[in-house]
């Protein structure tokens, strides 16, 4: 056994029981953290296990996150100086990863924090009945006076103009966001959102409309001051920028250039089929970037690993693109056994894995001679067929030319036994 950055390496062998579940090590971590905790998002990963990579750095480092969720490698590298280029196939993650990295004037957080109590005081006064959008059952998402509130909230931050009227709009939206999902009848006790369960009159508060309204817009108030105070920490001195793009296709995604990239950090979709936009969902429909669930759904088939929606359709009529199979012994093996419990789950694999071999081999081509990658993934179990995904990635890793390829098992995932987070590690050869 060797040491690696988070305790034991354990190199293609069982994880140790001995590794528990080291919160530390998740998204959990972040949330006081400035920025990073702005929202509380499923894909985000640990800052602190960036930071770590991060101590590797020389000064000539070129960060590439292919897959930048929360852009908590691009805000954790530009907040050290570091040069960091981002990718993501979801507007709204781009949309909030670039905001993170904005150098804000000095004084903004003052404006913000004025635009708020303005923007509050209107919409408490005048109790407009604002726009909502058109998210499926949300009614069970918000009480009528909740969502009243929301939408005169929402109204007000659209009515902002003027010069400044941008930054301070998107970071009002974070606000936003914070009171929306804070007010929102769903519960985070689980890996993905899930509505909480009704227990009778019990514990209810009799608020009425107008009362119910004046916390909200209290709470939205509140919110914009936290954002305003988050931007004077870690704020960013690199130039560092999320661009909206396949990291299937990494060269058309990323600006022209020679392969320049000295390192990538980053925790890819795991196949475990989560899906992000049905995560993010209430975010994106308010924000405007989801209008309809037909758009959400082939949104979720875009991207690496979803199957929400629409996107479980397509998946039943895919098939491999014939472009060579899985480099992993017994792949087709461990694909037929989980397709003999649920065929679509089969196809689910299979599709996640020759994604990810198409976005390793296109990686290699923006990346410098002896760059180092780092990629964070979770195993995966299907019925009583384990997926050894970190093992896989090593594989794919090798078979397109990578060198020094190894596993680091860095925490256990959930109460289940056999789930597992690692880190795979490769680098590009010499040159
Ligand atoms: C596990 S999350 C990333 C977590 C991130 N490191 C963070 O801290 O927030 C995976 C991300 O990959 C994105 N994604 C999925 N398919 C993609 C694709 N084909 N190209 C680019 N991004 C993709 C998802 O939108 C999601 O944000």
């Amino acid at each position: 056994m060797n040491h690696g950055l988070f305790g034991e390496i354990e190199t293609n062998v069982a994880a140790p029981m001995t590794l528990g579940r080291r919160d530390h090590l998740t998204f959990r971590g972040n949330v006081a953290l400035g920025r990073h905790g702005w929202l509380r998002l499923t894909p985000a990963y640990s800052l602190r296990l960036v930071h770590e990579l991060l101590k590797q750095s020389g000064p000539n480092e070129f960060v590439l996150e292919p897959f930048s969720g929360t852009g908590t490698t691009p805000l954790a590298c530009a907040s050290l100086g570091i040069r960091c280029h981002a990718v993501d196939i979801n507007p709204f993650l781009v949309w909030l990863g670039n905001l993170k990295l904005t150098r804000f004037a000095q004084g903004f957080d003052n404006a913000v924090r004025s635009a708020a109590v303005r923007i509050a005081e209107i919409a408490r006064d005048t109790g407009v009945v604002g726009w909502k959008p058109d998210l499926h059952q949300i009614e069970k998402w918000w009480d009528a006076p909740t969502l009243n509130a929301l939408a005169a909230l929402c109204d007000g931050i659209r009515s902002l103009s003027g010069k400044q009227a941008d930054g301070v709009s998107d970071l009002l939206r974070i606000a936003f966001c914070r009171v929306m999902i804070q007010s929102a009848n769903v519960s985070f006790a689980h890996q993905s959102m899930s509505f909480k369960k009704k227990d009778g009159d019990a514990g209810l508060i009799d608020e009425s409309s107008v009362e119910v309204g004046a916390r909200v817009t209290d709470t939205f108030v509140v919110a914009a001051n936290e954002v305003a105070d988050s931007l004077n920490v870690g704020s960013p001195t690199a130039e560092c920028n999320v661009f909206l793009g396949d990291s299937r296709n990494l060269g058309a995604a990323l600006p022209p250039g020679e392969p320049r990239y000295t390192a990538v950090i980053t925790s890819p979709p795991y196949p475990n089929r989560m899906s992000y936009i049905r995560e993010l969902r209430p975010y994106m429909y308010w924000l405007g970037f989801l209008s309809d669930g037909r758009a959400a759904g082939e949104l979720d088939w875009k991207a690496i690993g979803g199957t929400w929606g629409c996107a479980t359709s397509m998946l039943s009529t895919w098939h491999p693109n014939g472009d060579g199979d899985i480099p992993f012994q017994h792949f087709d093996q461990i694909v037929g056994d989980i397709g003999k419990g649920h065929a679509l789950l089969g196809r689910y694999v299979h599709k996640y894995f020759e994604d990810i071999k198409g976005h390793i081999i296109g990686l290699r081509k923006v990346l410098a001679p002896s760059a180092r990658c780092h990629y964070i993934v979770g195993n995966s179990k299907f019925y009583d067929t384990m997926l050894p995904v970190e093992d896989i990635y090593a594989a794919l890793f090798a078979d397109a030319g990578f060198v020094n390829v190894s596993v680091e098992t860095i925490r256990k995932r959930t109460s289940k036994k056999e789930l597992y987070e690692f880190i795979v590690h490769a680098h590009t050869p010499k040159g």
